[in-house]
């Protein structure tokens, strides 16, 4: 943020611009206050925008880190193959150092880490048309995130109306920010979201602060009231108080990483919402890509949770907030064990977190 007072500016939003061999960002530490696009021209500053957190959120982390590559290669001239294959693993592999939790980048990169070999081995092209192809992949990835969240959309938004077996709306809450600008557009927990406004069946949506980065209240309520879906802003203190005094059909958040047996990372208090839910009965769905579950890990033991600078929670922008000299334990994420997970909402289809395997054969890396 620029100052303590924030003024919310009205524009249209879209997190990631890129047109052939250029691409912006909507720098997400100055919203709501500013709005303000900064130029990414290859790896090095893909990485430090990500590791910064100008763009967040696991699906935006893929899709720039990915185009970031794709913008240096456009510039560079490779004279074999074997270069521009070792060029490209090498440069993958930092982009995945740029942040831990969210594994979206690093099964974008073994993903195209196995294309850029595969290239290499076909014989029948040269090295331009292989770096042509590597980066028409990538661009690909901008439309695939559009059309899978519309997808998680409408399954959640089903999934979340079956529950309630009447005609009535519903009031769900989310946390963090999962929507336009932390996807390539529409969003995954926030697209199921958009999709119940969009058949009339949203009463409202109540939104948390999310601190100590305040995602929802700087870039959630951001699109909520740009998009003028009736919304509730609540400091995330006050979950289980909603809970009790509100009837809240569900609960529908996102995910940095899914494990292979169903537990999820997510942004540091989903946690504690999703054992509030379970006490008060209300189903906690997850909705996320498959390009978000990882097989490879058996449980949320194994998820690396990335510690971010106490500034994050002394200050907000420039003003502090906590006595001076005071230690803080900032962790990004927690871990929400499956079983207080109703269900996982993917592009693919909706599943119990028990069940998980079934999504196995939808992955290209099974
Ligand atoms: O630290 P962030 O802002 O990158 O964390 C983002 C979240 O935890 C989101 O809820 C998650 O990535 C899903 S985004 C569609």
């Amino acid at each position: 943020m620029a100052n303590c007072e924030g003024v919310c500016e009205i524009m249209t939003l879209k997190a990631i611009k890129y047109s052939n061999g250029k691409l912006e960002l909507l720098d997400q530490l100055l919203l709501p206050s500013e709005t303000k696009y900064i130029s990414i021209t290859g790896v090095e500053d893909g990485w430090h925008a990500i590791h910064k957190m100008q763009v967040r959120g696991a699906p935006a982390i893929a899709i720039v880190g990915c185009l970031s590559l794709a913008i240096e290669l456009q510039k560079e001239g490779y004279n074999s193959k074997k270069s521009l294959r070792q060029e490209v693993e090498g440069k993958l592999n930092y982009l995945v150092s740029a942040r831990p939790t969210a594994v979206n980048m690093k099964i974008a990169a073994d993903e195209l880490i196995s294309l850029v070999n595969s290239l290499d081995r076909d014989e029948s092209i040269n090295v331009d048309v292989m770096k042509l192809r590597f980066i028409q992949a990538i661009e690909n990835m901008l439309d695939k995130d559009v059309a899978d969240n519309h997808a998680i959309g409408e399954y959640g938004s089903q999934a979340i109306l079956n529950g309630i077996k009447s005609d009535k709306t519903v009031r769900v809450l989310t946390h963090c920010n999962t929507g336009s600008l932390a996807t390539a557009s529409y969003g995954t927990a926030l697209g199921v979201i958009r999709s119940l406004h969009s058949y009339g069946k949203l009463e409202r949506v109540y939104c948390t602060e999310t601190r100590p980065y305040n995602q929802g209240a700087r870039l959630t309520a951001y699109e909520l009231v740009q998009e003028k879906i009736p919304a509730t802003l609540l400091c995330d203190s006050m979950v289980a108080a909603l809970m009790k005094r509100q009837n809240i059909s569900a609960v529908v958040v996102g995910a940095d990483r899914v494990a292979a047996n169903g537990d999820t990372a997510n942004k540091i208090g989903t946690y504690q919402i999703a054992v509030v839910a379970k006490h008060h009965s209300v189903p906690f769905f997850v909705a996320a890509p498959l390009t978000s579950i990882d097989f490879n890990i058996p449980s949320g033991e194994n998820i690396v949770i990335e510690e971010r600078p106490a500034h994050e929670m002394t200050h907000i922008g420039e003003c502090r907030i906590a006595a001076p000299g005071i230690t803080c334990w900032n962790p990004a994420f927690d871990v929400t064990p499956a079983e207080l997970i109703t269900a996982i909402i993917t592009e693919k289809g909706i599943v119990r977190p028990a069940e998980i395997e079934k999504l196995k054969d939808f992955t290209r890396r099974s």
